[in-house]
């Protein structure tokens, strides 16, 4: 599976972690879907620094989580840019940071069902493409708080132990069609998503990390890459964390 000449949907890419693998993938050569919710000005910007690095790119609009749009965007892609073989599922599925005890059900349950069915429907969409291809390399971006939890987090440690345990049974049915499906686990990653976090708390991470720093968008990006275009490795989780844990 080679990036070079390939197509790439990449959700959530206008901002963040995707915007970085949407950079990564354009420079080493695939034609780029650059998938956006809310933030336009943001995805066109991703799409036009692209462009002008000599790439192809193209801004496709749609919530990652719902199955018509992810359809549409998935028609869209293939039209436009030709049958997609590489998928990064990134989009971030937001959630209250409470405890346990205090957290609505319907918050959890939102959590959930948005990370699982924007995985779903994403690989159902792009699957029949990769088939074309005769085949495929996806990613999805989970996070180190599905295997090593924090106060607050219990939505989104449990939406992302859930979307490896799919990307494992994935992994193991679209292997012998020659898909390949594998997670990246990032740990704190300096992006729009943490810049609430107080100063304080991203010091402590950084002396407790092995590497001695947070986690860069770009560092997630170059993982993504690798890891798409690697031949043999699948049902994979690959922690993206300076060795903030270990595993
Ligand atoms: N940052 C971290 O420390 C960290 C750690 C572990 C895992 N992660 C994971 O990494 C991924 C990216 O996070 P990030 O930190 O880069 O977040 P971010 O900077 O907040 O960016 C979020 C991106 O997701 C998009 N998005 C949100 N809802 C969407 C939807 N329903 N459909 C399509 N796109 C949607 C946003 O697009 P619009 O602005 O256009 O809506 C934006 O491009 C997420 O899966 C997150 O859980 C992050």
């Amino acid at each position: 599976m080679t990036i070079r000449g390939n197509v790439a949907l990449v959700t959530g890419a206008s901002r963040g972690i995707g915007a970085a693998i949407a950079r990564s993938l354009a420079a080493q050569g695939a034609s780029v879907a650059v998938n956006y919710h809310a933030s336009e000005a943001a995805a066109q910007g991703v799409v036009a620094d692209i462009r002008q690095a000599g790439g192809r790119a193209l801004a496709v609009k749609g919530d990652a989580r719902d199955r018509g749009q992810i359809e549409a965007m998935a028609a869209t892609v293939k039209a436009e840019l030709g049958p997609i073989g590489l998928l990064v599922l990134n989009a971030s599925i937001g959630f209250p940071m409470k405890g346990f005890l205090e957290y609505p059900w319907e918050a959890f349950e939102a959590k959930l069902m948005g990370e699982m069915s924007a995985a779903f429907h994403g690989c159902r969409a792009v699957v029949p493409q990769m088939l074309e291809r005769k085949g495929g390399s996806i990613v999805a971006i989970t996070s180190g708080l599905a295997r090593n939890p924090g106060w607050g987090f219990c939505a989104h440690s449990a939406a992302k132990g859930a979307l490896e345990g799919f990307v494992r049974a994935l992994a193991f049915e679209l292997g012998p069609m020659g898909i390949r499906v594998n997670a990246v686990a990032p740990g704190l990653t300096l992006t729009d998503a943490t810049v609430h976090l107080p100063e304080k708390h991203k010091q402590a991470a950084a002396e407790h990390t092995p590497l001695r720093r947070n986690g860069q968008a770009e560092d997630v990006a170059e993982a993504v890459t690798g890891l798409l275009q690697t031949g043999f490795v699948t049902g994979a989780t690959l922690p993206v964390n300076g060795g903030g844990y270990i595993f």
